[in-house]
């Protein structure tokens, strides 16, 4: 804990930081940080639009906020970080914008990787990888097997993701597993469940945060989000900065979490 406070007042230091940016840094306490954010980066179309730009100027620009995003939760010492980067649904978009999601993908891999391993980022993914196109593959495989060893954040990159479409697929097969005979139907409880999702080993997020002004949750993390705190703005994703996480952050530290129990008073 001493040692990712130290690394917070180091980055509360950094040159850069507007003096408000530094005053959010000093109302963050160290012993309450989430260990897992996951984060749905909406509005990149929507940001392109309104400076009459194509929409995947936006995405373009929207990978600039990731960036600065890694980097902040890595510094402050957030276990995990899960992004939702494209949906099952959005595979119903027009095919020259799934193009550019997909190169974006392996261009943000390609340029960053180094500063990622630099920063012991382990790179991870959830969601139907097989389905992508062979080079976000073959991209995101470079990346998880050359970053495995790390030991800071864990960036999770969510992918042809979809809650439902994980948990039809954990079902199916605790269904063949079932039909094996490794596994004893009358053992299956929420733990086994969690075992057999894409998340598997992680902890549920503690945060789960939606810019853009939408409030829905799209399908995302549908099981592990049952008791995430969630945190709305209305800034698109494209202008999402360190700024914002923060303020998420600190708002999520003066939220009681109660779990379905009662009031626990605070230290
Ligand atoms: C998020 O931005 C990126 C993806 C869904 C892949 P959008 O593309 O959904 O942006 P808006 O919601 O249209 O503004
Ligand atoms: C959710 O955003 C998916 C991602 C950010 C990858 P969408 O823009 O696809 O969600 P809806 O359509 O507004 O619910
Ligand atoms: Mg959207």
């Amino acid at each position: 804990m001493v040692r990712e406070w130290l690394s917070v007042l180091r980055l509360g230091k950094h040159k850069n930081n507007s003096p408000e940016v530094e005053d959010l840094y000093k109302s963050l306490d160290s012993d309450k940080m989430p260990v897992h954010i996951a984060i749905i980066m909406d509005g990149n179309g929507r940001w392109a639009t309104r400076r009459g730009l194509p929409r995947a100027l936006g995405h373009r620009a929207g990978v600039e906020s990731l960036r600065e995003i890694v980097k902040t939760c890595s510094s402050l010492g957030v276990g995990f970080l899960t992004v939702y980067a494209f949906s099952t649904e959005n595979w119903k978009r027009p095919a020259e914008e799934v193009t550019t999601l997909m190169d974006l993908l392996v261009e943000y891999l390609n340029k960053e990787l180094k500063e990622l391993h630099h920063n012991n980022v382990r790179v991870k993914t959830i969601g139907r990888i097989d389905e992508l196109p062979a080079k976000a593959r073959d991209a995101l495989e470079v990346a998880a097997a050359e970053t495995s060893q790390n030991t800071g954040l864990t960036l999770n990159l969510a992918l042809n993701y979809g809650g439902r479409n994980e948990i039809t697929e954990a079902v199916k097969q605790i269904g063949r597993d079932a039909s094996a005979g490794v596994l004893n139907p009358d053992d299956i409880d929420e733990n086994i469940i969690s075992k057999y999702l894409y998340t598997a080993g992680m902890p549920d997020p503690d945060l789960l945060i939606r810019p853009s002004g939408e409030q829905r949750i799209s399908n995302f993390l549908l099981w592990q989000a049952a008791y995430a705190e969630f945190w709305y703005c209305p800034v698109l994703w494209p202008d999402f900065r360190r700024k914002h996480l923060l303020e998420a952050v600190i708002d999520y530290q003066n939220r009681q979490r109660r779990f379905g129990g009662l009031h626990h008073s605070k230290k």
